[in-house]
């Protein structure tokens, strides 16, 4: 199965960041860890353009860029209402807190949060603190085309409700391990999911996190779906 984004670009920066263009050029940047991520290109440190800066949980390795890049773009930030609050508390001018379940629309852009198996302490200075819960999110672009990054999850059961109410074409899964799923599990998520296309992240940034695409190939390789590994700083569309 081949597709395109029609109209789309995905643009993976290592590990769970991304920067999805919107048809409508509207940028959606996911988890931002630019600077201090030991996988994203150097030419993306400076990264400016943000409308919208999703945030899946606390943890350094998903928010580590978020003041920086919201502060510098204006973007509003979503993410759960702790996170939001806290960073709010900091001086993000703007902050939308939202829980699952919950869809905020922006043109003919939908995003919704959706359920994640994971932890979300915020780390500070004073040690961590309450992050809410981590969660993911479906984004479905103004053509109609529905991408799910999962941020930092197990795989559960529930991501059949993700596939019956969302319909994803493109899912973003962890693959790494020890913290996340690891192949074999994603492979099963991509089961009850049945997106077109399937974009590993999460993998390879740390010496624990050991899943590799190859493991997940094999373990794909007689299911209908798309396996499009890229590399940080490629683009998809
Ligand atoms: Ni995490
Ligand atoms: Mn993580």
């Amino acid at each position: 199965m081949i597709m395109s984004l029609d109209g789309a670009e995905l643009t993976w920066l290592g590990h769970a960041s991304f920067v999805l263009k919107s048809p409508g050029g509207r940028y959606i940047v996911f988890d931002p860890w630019l600077e201090g991520n030991p996988k994203c290109p150097q030419e993306f440190y400076n990264w400016d353009k943000a409308d919208y800066i999703l945030l899946t949980h606390g943890h350094f390795d998903h928010m580590g860029s978020a003041e920086m890049l919201a502060k510098k773009t204006g973007a509003t930030v979503i993410s759960n209402f702790e996170i939001a609050t806290y960073l709010a508390s900091l001086g993000v001018a703007n902050t939308i807190g939202m829980n699952k379940g919950g869809t905020l629309e922006f043109g003919d852009i939908k995003i919704t949060m959706v359920y994640a198996d994971h932890s979300s302490g915020i780390s500070t200075d004073a040690g961590i603190i309450y992050g809410g819960e981590a969660a993911g999110f479906v984004v479905t672009l103004e053509n109609g085309l529905s991408i799910y990054h999962a941020g930092d999850t197990n795989v559960f059961g529930d991501m059949t409700l993700i596939k019956t109410l969302y319909a994803p074409d493109v899912v973003l899964l962890p693959i790494g391990g020890h913290y996340t799923m690891s192949p074999k599990e994603a492979a099963y998520a991509v089961d009850l999911l049945e997106p077109k296309v399937v974009i590993p992240m999460h993998y390879g940034t740390f010496d624990a996190l050991k899943g590799s695409p190859d493991a997940l190939k094999d373990l794909l390789a007689d299911k209908p779906v798309t396996l499009e590994v890229l590399q940080p700083g490629q683009q998809y569309r």
